[in-house]
Formats: structure tokens, C-alpha cells, sequence
């Protein structure tokens, strides 16, 4: 499990979809003063290197983020996104691309609150480094999935959890549909959002199917999809899976999915789905 390091795929489609979808999310936590609190299971460095060698090695972000860093016409969502992570790039060239915790710190009021989990030794250093000296935030190296339920509900009683594991253990699938059910169960006003990603169809309908029958209300499907589904290995689609999401997502995504499947889709493959889990 400790393998994994998300530097070999940070800024690609995944990451677009991933982060255009936060940002929003947070924007429409931070309209009232009323302080929230934001926590990231799965918290990952907070800032990656496009330069590095891991990022380079099969250079994902020119299909991700690279493709709308120069683009003037980008749907409104797809523009404040990529602003926000024009601010770690100084010199206005894509060399650094900000993690979920980035884009946080970057959002969040001096009222709110973060809490980061990260298991991997070698990415902790690196979001103490990145987020350390906030002192918004809280950097804990555990397992996110397993006791972040712990903080549910916030004091502030708003707030927005991100589930984000790279599903690279099979049984991933299964204990996010029980960490949703138990966050839930604690703090069911809270907003959460589950990224999954599209890599064997039927076990991303089997997500859906157990997060259905949870019986959890006002979930929000969002998948953006730049190849059809394929046998071959490698993820061809991703979602975000939302619970109790501002009001205002589903129809900037109505406007924001369409482009990005147009702007990254490979050969014209690209798709996207909108769609009620729960009412
Ligand atoms: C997909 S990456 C996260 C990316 C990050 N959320 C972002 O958007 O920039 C998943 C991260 O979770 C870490 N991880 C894996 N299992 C974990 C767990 N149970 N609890 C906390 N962190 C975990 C991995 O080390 C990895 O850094």
C-alpha cells in the first residue's frame, strides 16, 4: 500500500476533475462567515513537482491540467480552478501543481479548520513541509480511513470531508462505503465527496450499487470520462460521488463536464455522467 506515490499522476484528468469539483465545493462553504472545518482523509504531499522524475515518467498532467493552463475559454468552474493553481506557480509556468490540502489552505478563512490524514512517511515530510507551519491545520499520520470519523460531527457542525485513496487495495472499494455509512451516521448534515476512479466498470457499479442501498439521501454523481470503458488495465473514466452537495454543483457541472470531456477526451472518446444516486 505504502507504494503508491500520487506524484506519478498528479495534475492529470483525474486530478481536473477531482480538484475543480473541491474547489467549488469549498468557494460555496466559505460564502458564510460561519467557520467549517474541511477533512482530508487521504491527504497526499499538498504540492507535487512536475519536474521530478516521477512526474515525468509518463508526464499525465500534459492530459490533465496542461491541456487548460493557457486556455482562455474555459467554463467558469475550470477557470477558478486553474487560477488557484496558477498561485504556486510563480513564474506563471506549470511547474508545481497543488495537492487537496493546497488547494485548501488556499480557500479556507482564518476561522476554519483542517484536518490532514497521511500514512506514507516520505508524503507526510513533505505536506509537514507544505502545510506544517498553518496553524489551521492539523497533519495526522494515520489512517484516514479508519479514524477520521473520530473528529465527525465538527464543533462548527459544517464542514466537507474528501475521501481520495488510490483504490490500489481491492478492498478500498469496499471500506469507503463503510467509513461514508459511519461518517454519516455521525454527521449527517456534513457534505462529503468520494473520488473513485474507472478502472474495471464493474466494480465502480458495485460502489455505486452498495452506497444506494446505504439508504444515505442527496448523493450526487459526477464522472468525467476520457476513453470508453475498456478491459485493458488503466483507469479510462473517474467520479466524484457527493453527499449533500451546495445546492449550485449539478448545474455547474451541467456546464463544466460537457467541456472537459470535449477539452481532454482521447480521440474524441471523451464522456461524462450526471446523475441522482439518492434524492
Ligand atoms: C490519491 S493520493 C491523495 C491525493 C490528494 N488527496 C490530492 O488530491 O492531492 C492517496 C494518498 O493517501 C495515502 N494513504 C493511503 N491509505 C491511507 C489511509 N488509510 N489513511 C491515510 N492516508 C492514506 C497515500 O500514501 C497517498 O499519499
Amino acid at each position: 500500500m505504502l507504494s503508491y506515490r500520487h506524484a506519478f499522476h498528479a495534475g492529470n484528468f483525474a486530478d481536473v476533475l477531482k480538484h475543480t469539483v473541491l474547489v467549488q465545493i469549498l468557494r460555496y462553504l466559505g460564502q458564510k462567515d460561519k467557520a467549517f472545518c474541511y477533512v482530508d482523509t487521504h491527504a497526499g504531499p499538498g504540492d507535487y513537482v512536475l519536474t521530478s522524475e516521477y512526474a515525468l515518467k509518463n508526464r499525465e498532467f500534459d492530459n490533465g491540467i496542461g491541456r487548460l493552463w493557457q486556455r482562455d475559454d474555459t467554463p467558469a468552474c475550470v477557470a477558478d480552478y486553474v487560477q488557484l493553481a496558477k498561485q504556486a506557480n510563480a513564474g506563471g509556468q506549470l511547474g508545481h501543481y497543488p495537492g487537496s490540502p493546497r488547494f485548501a489552505k488556499i480557500l479556507l478563512r482564518p476561522q476554519d479548520r483542517l484536518f490532514l490524514y497521511e500514512l506514507h512517511p516520505t508524503e507526510q515530510k513533505i505536506l509537514q513541509k507544505s502545510l506544517g507551519g498553518d496553524k489551521r491545520a492539523t497533519i495526522i499520520a494515520d489512517d484516514g480511513l479508519k479514524h477520521a470519523s473520530g473528529l465527525l460531527p465538527p464543533h462548527e457542525r459544517r464542514g466537507l470531508v474528501l475521501i481520495d485513496p488510490s483504490y490500489e487495495l481491492k478492498n478500498d472499494y469496499e471500506s469507503v462505503v463503510e467509513t461514508l455509512i459511519k461518517m454519516h451516521k455521525r454527521f449527517a448534515t456534513g457534505t462529503y465527496a468520494l473520488w473513485y476512479p474507472v478502472v474495471s466498470r464493474r466494480r465502480t457499479q458495485a460502489l455505486e450499487h452498495a452506497l444506494h442501498r446505504s439508504g444515505i439521501a442527496n448523493m450526487h454523481l459526477f464522472e468525467l470520462g476520457v476513453q470508453e470503458d475498456s478491459q485493458a488495465p488503466g483507469m479510462t473514466a473517474c467520479g466524484m460521488l457527493v453527499i449533500n452537495p451546495p445546492w449550485t454543483l449539478p448545474a455547474e457541472m451541467q456546464t463544466t463536464l460537457p467541456w472537459l470531456a470535449d477539452t481532454l477526451g482521447i480521440d474524441g472518446a471523451g464522456f461524462y455522467r450526471i446523475q441522482t444516486l439518492a434524492e
